[in-house]
């Protein structure tokens, strides 16, 4: 089982061209519960998640993320929305800037590794505007997009993406 896991976390990449096909509602169940449980600090759980079925909101948040067309081509569009508000009353200013950040950033990897296991691929994307892809979505005053993750069946077989050798990015302090 923990081979299997490397396994996914090694082969994993980005994935921007997806097949006519849809997900079944298993899998996307599977990818909701891979986003509730990852860590947060203090197990606040700041987050809303999105699930867009719906093509003309997909097409809007392609819009919002300056023409990521591919965003528009996906099956199923998930979006990850943190709650600064909900952290800081645990944490304070560090719970609003950073914590919240953090964890939904662990939610995103935890749906990317759980697309790959199920032989689906996505690619998380940074770069949109918040205010439209609030906008589009009619999110609540208090939610804060911070990413857009298209997911469906790769279009390509992929191999993993070229990494920068381990001793420039990581130190063994004996
Ligand atoms: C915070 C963040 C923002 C990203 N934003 C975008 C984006 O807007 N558009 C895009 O195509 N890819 C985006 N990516 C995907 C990266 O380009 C990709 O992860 C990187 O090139 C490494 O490739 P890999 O995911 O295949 O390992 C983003 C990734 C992260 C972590």
């Amino acid at each position: 089982m923990t081979l299997q896991l490397l396994d996914v976390i090694y082969n994993r990449s980005s994935c921007r061209d997806f097949l006519d096909k849809p997900v079944d509602d298993w899998m996307i169940e599977n990818l909701l519960e891979a986003l509730r449980r990852a860590p947060s600090a203090g197990n606040i759980q700041p987050w809303h998640f999105f699930v867009i079925l719906n093509q003309k909101i997909k097409e809007g948040l392609a819009k919002a993320a300056y023409g990521q067309n591919f965003i528009a081509k996906a099956p199923i569009v998930f979006v990850v929305c943190a709650n600064p508000i909900m952290s800081s009353l645990g944490y304070g200013k560090r719970g609003r800037s950073l914590y919240c950040i953090q964890d939904t950033a662990a939610a995103t990897e935890n749906l990317l590794i759980a697309a790959e296991a199920m032989e689906l691929a996505g690619c998380w994307v940074g770069a949109f505007n918040e205010e439209e892809a609030a906008k589009v979505l009619n999110l609540s005053h208090y939610l804060r997009p911070v990413a857009i993750v298209p997911i469906g069946y790769p279009k390509k077989k992929r191999g993993p993406t070229h990494k920068k050798p381990m001793d420039e990015v990581a130190t063994i302090i004996k």
